[in-house]
């Protein structure tokens, strides 16, 4: 790894936290069957390894929006192009979601959750970017305090690149990336 990029949180140490995030939901949820509601792209790969550490019955639902301008941006003017196809009436739902970042994105699929009638709407998030918060969202979960930087991996892209790392990476050099959506791909792959 160069000065374009460094790991922020190893995938060992990802692994870990998941779990932990996992035994905690499963303790506080127990009795009940919550509804897991992810957002695509960047959530899937943290939902995936999340599911898998909670001993409950889930179910699992996935939503996808498209925001207006660029991602990075985090304008939060969202539309829903994929919606969840379940009556949440009554039940314990959670959104999953990989950042959250100004909030904008959490705050409004909170909303638009919590007027499906739900018993309670939680957020769990893997990494919480508290620096940059516009709006006040509070994660009931958050898997780690990310700082003021932009990170990529374990689902989190850059341009639709680097989802695939295994590692969360923390890019240092935003205008090397910006020049070049590439430059992070010499640098990531483990020398074998
Ligand atoms: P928010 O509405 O500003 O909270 O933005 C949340 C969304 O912005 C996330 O779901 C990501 O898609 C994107 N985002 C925010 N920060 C980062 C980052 O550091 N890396 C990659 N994507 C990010
Ligand atoms: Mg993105």
């Amino acid at each position: 790894m160069t000065e374009v990029a460094r790991v922020l949180y190893g995938r060992e140490e990802v692994r870990r936290r998941v779990a932990a995030l996992g035994r905690t939901i499963t303790g506080e949820f127990a009795g009940r069957e919550p509804v897991l509601v992810t957002v695509l792209k960047g959530g899937a790969m943290f939902l995936a390894d999340l599911m898998r550490a909670i001993d409950l019955p889930v179910e699992v639902h996935f939503m996808a929006i498209s925001r207006y301008g660029d991602a990075e941006e985090s304008l939060g003017r969202v539309q829903i192009l994929l919606d969840v196809d379940a009556d949440l009436a009554g039940r314990d739902v959670l959104l999953v979601e990989d950042i959250v970042d100004t909030g904008l994105t959490s705050r409004y699929l909170l909303s638009v959750l919590r007027a499906r009638g739900a018993a309670s709407v939680d957020l769990c998030t893997l990494l919480d970017k508290t620096a940059r918060r516009i709006v006040p969202v509070q994660p009931r979960y958050a898997g780690f305090e990310c700082p003021d930087a932009f990170v990529v991996g374990y689902g989190l892209d850059f341009q639709e690149r680097y989802r695939n790392l295994p590692d969360i990476v923390e890019v240092t050099d935003l205008a090397a990336l910006r020049a070049d959506p590439a430059a992070l791909e010499p640098h990531l792959r483990p020398a074998a």
